[in-house]
């Protein structure tokens, strides 16, 4: 970029030498200046992070001055810039709140902080972290709502906030992040309907929302997940027939929907349709008609739960094979 700058200003004004070491110099120095802020500016947010932390201090007792940042535990730099491109803390009974401060870590591609007991909310400040590939907060304490923001880290594979205690809805945002291969939800307190935007997720493998409030119908979007392996809504308060928007899919290897309020007959084509279903768990919806004899057409089919439902009429010979 630079070097244009300066050969486009050579071929307009081939006089102007003065303007043109002066660039020079302005660019060399303002490289050599952003370099030393950025690795000291992660450095600060590393103890910023530690602050916060009050129990368990004991394994983060690395972080000190005896070492350059890039040594401490849990913590992996990139080797050209010696930049925090990773930040693995999980497993570590560590009690505290997540600092704002980690959204400086912008070279940061990977947070993981599961299994741990951090409270408080997910900052916002997260969504500045647009490097982030694989976010993992799960097994927490985290409350509050899951940020908008966090639809900024466009190159986001891995999200995983399982086992919290977030609320309020899924932010229809999340929809943006045409990179997200796991979408990972399950055992919180989300409610409201499951945002249509969703739909847009079409590099998704594993959509995990089971055990929330979440209400309402599934959205005919979700047609267009078509890489959709797993998808696992279980324990929650959804209604409509059997989604049609399923019968697209036929990736799909595990569909667990027990617990809610799915009702309606099921399509008998629904095994020529999901050829690769190999775990189905049903139990506890409202589910009536005959039991698709084309399930038995899924070879691969290992779990079925279709307890508690209005099914009715035999099990079809085609499952002894
Ligand atoms: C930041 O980088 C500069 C130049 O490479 C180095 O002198 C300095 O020690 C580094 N600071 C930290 C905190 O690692
Ligand atoms: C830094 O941590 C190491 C390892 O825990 C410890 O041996 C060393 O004494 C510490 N240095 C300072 C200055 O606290
Ligand atoms: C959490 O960490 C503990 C050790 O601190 C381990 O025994 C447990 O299996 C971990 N749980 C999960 C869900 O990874
Ligand atoms: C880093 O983040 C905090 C909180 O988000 C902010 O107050 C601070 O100014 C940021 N910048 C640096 C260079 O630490
Ligand atoms: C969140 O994103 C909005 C723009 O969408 C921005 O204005 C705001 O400052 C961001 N919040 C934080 C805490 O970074
Ligand atoms: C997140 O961490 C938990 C606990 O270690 C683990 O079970 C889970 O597989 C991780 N999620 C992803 C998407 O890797
Ligand atoms: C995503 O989906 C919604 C509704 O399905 C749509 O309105 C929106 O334009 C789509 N695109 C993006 C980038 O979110």
């Amino acid at each position: 970029m630079e070097l244009l700058v300066m050969s486009l200003r050579l071929f307009f004004s081939p006089t102007s030498r003065a303007i043109l070491l002066l660039s020079l110099f302005l660019s060399v120095s303002k490289f050599s200046l952003a370099t030393t802020l950025s690795n000291e500016t992660d450095k600060h947010a590393l103890l910023e992070f530690k602050s916060l932390i009050h129990d368990n201090p004991s394994f983060l007792a690395s972080w000190n001055e005896s070492f350059q940042f890039c040594q401490w535990v849990g913590v992996t730099c990139g080797l050209k810039h010696q930049r925090v491109i990773g930040l693995n803390l999980k497993d570590q009974k560590l009690v505290g709140t997540i600092s704002p401060h980690l959204g400086n870590l912008s070279f940061l591609r990977s947070l993981n902080l599961a299994n741990n007991s951090f409270s408080g909310g997910i900052p916002s400040e997260v969504g500045h972290l647009i490097r982030l590939q694989n976010l993992n907060l799960s097994h927490n304490s985290l409350e509050g709502e899951i940020p908008v923001n966090l639809s900024h880290c466009s190159n986001l594979v891995n999200l995983d906030l399982q086992y919290n205690n977030l609320v309020q809805q899924i932010p229809s945002e999340l929809g943006s992040l045409s990179n997200l291969e796991i979408l990972c939800l399950a055992n919180n307190h989300l409610s409201g309907r499951f945002p249509p935007s969703l739909g847009n997720l079409s590099s998704l493998q594993q959509l995990q929302f089971e055990e929330n409030n979440l209400e309402g119908e599934i959205p005919n979007t979700v047609a267009q997940m078509t890489s959709l392996k797993y998808f696992r809504v279980a324990l929650n308060h959804l209604s409509g027939v059997f989604p049609a928007s399923l019968y697209n899919l036929s990736s799909l290897t595990f569909i667990s929907l027990t617990d809610n309020n799915f009702a309606g007959n099921l399509k008998p084509e629904i095994g020529i349709a999901l050829p690769n279903l190999q775990v189905i768990w049903w139990s506890g919806n409202q589910f009536t008609g005959s039991f698709p004899a084309s399930l038995a057409n899924a070879s691969g089919l290992q779990e079925v739960d279709m307890v508690g439902n209005y099914f009715t009429g035999n099990i079809p010979m085609s499952f002894a094979s």
